[in-house]
């Protein structure tokens, strides 16, 4: 498994990645405080988000935003390694460190790459059959972000996104939102020794972020066909899957006056 990199840029999700890596900070604690905030619950989207993943036809798998890799190990463990090549990427280097390690019994089927889930120049216009991306794509420019999943799609390819999301009931979603404004930031602090930094950026992502509605009509207005979503945990988050056009499809839309 080798890390291979891009060339840097800023990260337009307002913190300069490159001098302030407040995901590699963390990236140590990321998985246990991950069970702290949700109570554990992470770990039953995460096992749903691998299993929509790992049933999905793809040879290669382009996971944006891959943190420790916990998503990609639960993808590794049911996906057949045959013809099978995943690449688990992020843009912390701490981060990936801890996920090679992870995934050092998977050597043969995951490769990790240092990428901007905004722009990535290595890899190829229609290249990858299925690209995921969680929890990572509220801390990112959404649009940028979606336009890069679309351009190295092979046309048919498939998306996949696990996200913070609305609870449909007003009322519900306004006390989530009040508990997750007051444990986040304290417990990133305490749990952190002080610097709640990523915690607060993942919270404002959570309050930005559209809902599922909001942003399946985003994903189609991108041109991607076929936008489907499952709410989980009674939409605290949801998993959108998505089909960048056939080849056939693509020519036809170029081709209409
Ligand atoms: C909340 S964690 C999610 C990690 C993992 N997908 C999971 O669900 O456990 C967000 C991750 O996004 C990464 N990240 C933030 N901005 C990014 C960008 N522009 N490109 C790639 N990764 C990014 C962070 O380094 C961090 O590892």
């Amino acid at each position: 498994m080798t890390i291979k990199n891009s060339p840097a840029r800023p990260n337009a999700a307002e913190f300069a990645w490159q001098v302030d890596d407040v995901f590699g900070r963390i990236a140590s604690r990321y998985d246990q405080l991950s069970d702290v905030f949700s109570f554990g619950i992470h770990r039953l989207w995460k096992r749903r988000v691998a299993q929509r993943i790992a049933a999905e036809n793809w040879s290669t798998l382009l996971d944006g935003a891959t943190g420790t890799g916990d998503i990609i190990l639960r993808v590794a463990q049911r996906a057949s390694t045959r013809n099978r090549t995943i690449i688990a990427s992020d843009i912390s280097k701490k981060m990936l460190a801890i996920a090679e390690q992870r995934l050092r019994e998977h050597k043969e089927l995951v490769s990790l790459c240092l990428l901007d889930a905004e722009n990535m120049p290595s890899i190829g216009s229609s290249s990858i059959d299925a690209y995921s991306i969680s929890l990572g794509l509220k801390i990112c420019n959404r649009r940028l972000a979606i336009q890069e999943a679309l351009r190295v799609l092979k046309p048919g390819g498939r998306l996949i996104i696990l996200e913070a999301s609305n609870i449909p009931w007003n009322f519900l979603n306004r006390a989530y939102l009040v508990y997750m404004s007051v444990c986040m930031p304290m417990l990133g602090w305490l749990a952190t020794g002080g610097d709640a930094s990523a915690y607060k950026y993942l919270l404002q992502g959570i309050r930005d972020f559209p809902t599922a509605e909001e942003l399946a009509r985003e994903l189609e207005s991108h041109g991607f066909e076929e936008v489907q979503f499952e709410r989980l945990s009674l939409g605290i988050v949801a998993i959108h899957t998505a089909r960048k056009p056939s080849k056939a499809e693509l020519q036809n839309t170029t081709e209409t006056p």
